[in-house]
């Protein structure tokens, strides 16, 4: 009997709360992983993939169905949720601990319907939370990729799933008399409130959870020889050598066997030419460019030879050695500076990635240096000079419990 109850008291419902596109099924994802890893048996029941299922003729891309007013559609999702709720409690009550119900659950009366039917464990309510307006048009970019607006046009797809969004926004209150919620940044990895009405189990591998970059699989590479490399120019938009293409193409048959969906790279050239030759022997891949992993702007020093530098401006060639960490190039940047923007460069790629699962990050020399800074301890003054060759790459892996760095060879 006693040790009944304690099974029973170490389960929890887990119910992702947010408008779309807001980060929900990534977290759901790490939590499910972390959890799995952790042998306590976790599902994710998410209520898109049944309304994918049950109702494949009924035009669930267009965004009349999602309108508080479409009484029938209403109905019908409602019985989708309910589906979920179900499957979602007959998993607790046989060997599941963790069930986490993926879905908008934005309003408060969908809320009341999911505590109405799920009173045999506690629920902890997780909000996702993000206005990075990037953030929000990119995930809208990759949704609209899905089988969902499979034959429609972009602008259609785009316009449809935005007034999906407008319609729930419509419906949403704010987390507020729940008993146990978190709500947090799904940017940034931040817990904004929270409110525990009782203890919970699992609740501190929740949070930390939640908190924690967690990478299974990041690979970080940098973008092969180009015309400024050979030389040794520093910025500009050059493109790959003869020789860096061919180091690109072994780059690709490396990851060939590897499923890679998203290769982010910067706005430049070179790491675009780079990840095209990747994605070229990968089934479903994209490139996501990210403004964030443009290189170390070089200011007025842009297009220069280290030696030009050194020989024109000698005062910027010394004042960089004196301080390379603080430094700013005139009218350009230090790797102090750019500090920030990669951190959300990073953040965006992770969200974006949706699984923790080989990321791919194809930047530049002090980008990259930046980059493995995040995960690895190094002094501010050593950053600038951390080792990053052109044929190799580094393979990282960041989970709650466990942490590797490899410099690998590709070739
Ligand atoms: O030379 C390639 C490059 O990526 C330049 O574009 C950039 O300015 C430089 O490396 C960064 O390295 P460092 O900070 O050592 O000059």
């Amino acid at each position: 009997m006693h040790s009944g109850m304690t099974i029973k008291d170490e389960k929890l419902y887990i119910v992702m709360v947010g408008l779309p596109a807001k980060g929900k099924s990534t977290i759901a994802v790490r939590m499910r992983d972390m959890f799995n890893r952790n042998d306590v048996p976790t599902r994710i029941f998410n209520n898109g993939e049944i309304r994918r299922k049950y109702a494949p003729l009924k035009d669930t891309w267009a965004s009349a169905f999602y309108s508080p007013e479409n009484t029938a559609a209403v109905e019908l999702r409602k019985r989708f949720t309910l589906i979920n709720i179900n499957r979602a409690r007959e998993y607790l009550k046989k060997r599941g601990q963790v069930a986490i119900l993926d879905a908008t659950n934005v309003s408060r009366s969908r809320r009341q319907l999911i505590e109405e039917h799920l009173q045999d464990h506690p629920i902890l309510y997780i909000e996702c939370i993000n206005n990075d307006d990037d953030i929000v048009q990119l995930s809208i970019q990759q949704k609209i990729k899905s089988p969902e607006f499979a034959g429609l046009s972009r602008e259609v797809a785009l316009r449809e799933f935005k007034k999906r969004i407008e319609y729930y926004r419509i419906i949403a209150n704010p987390l507020q008399t729940e008993r146990n919620y978190i709500v947090m940044d799904s940017l940034h990895n931040k817990v904004l409130k929270e409110k525990l009405h009782e203890q919970l189990p699992l609740y501190s591998r929740i949070r930390d959870c939640l908190v924690t970059d967690v990478v299974k699989s990041l690979y970080l590479i940098r973008h092969t020889e180009t015309y400024y490399n050979v030389e040794d120019r520093i910025g500009g938009d050059p493109e790959l050598t003869p020789r860096g293409i061919e180091h690109a193409k072994a780059l690709a048959r490396f990851f060939q066997k590897k499923k890679i969906s998203y290769i982010f790279t910067s706005e430049k050239i070179r790491t675009i030419q780079t990840a095209r030759e990747i994605k070229s022997l990968q089934q479903n891949c994209t490139i996501v460019p990210l403004s964030e992993f443009n290189e170390i702007n070089g200011g007025i020093c842009e297009s220069m030879s280290y030696d030009e530098i050194q020989r024109t401006m000698p005062e910027v060639y010394s004042a960089r050695k004196e301080d390379k960490y603080n430094y700013s190039y005139p009218d350009g940047e230090g790797y102090a500076t750019m500090k920030e923007r990669i951190k959300i460069g990073i953040k965006k790629a992770f969200f974006l990635n949706m699984t923790p699962d080989n990321i791919m990050i194809i930047g530049h020399r002090a980008v990259n240096r930046m980059i493995l800074s995040h995960f690895l301890y190094r002094r501010e003054a050593d950053v600038p000079y951390i080792y990053v060759p052109q044929d190799k790459l580094y393979h990282i892996v960041a989970t709650q419990d466990r942490k590797v760095f490899e410099l690998k060879k590709f070739q």
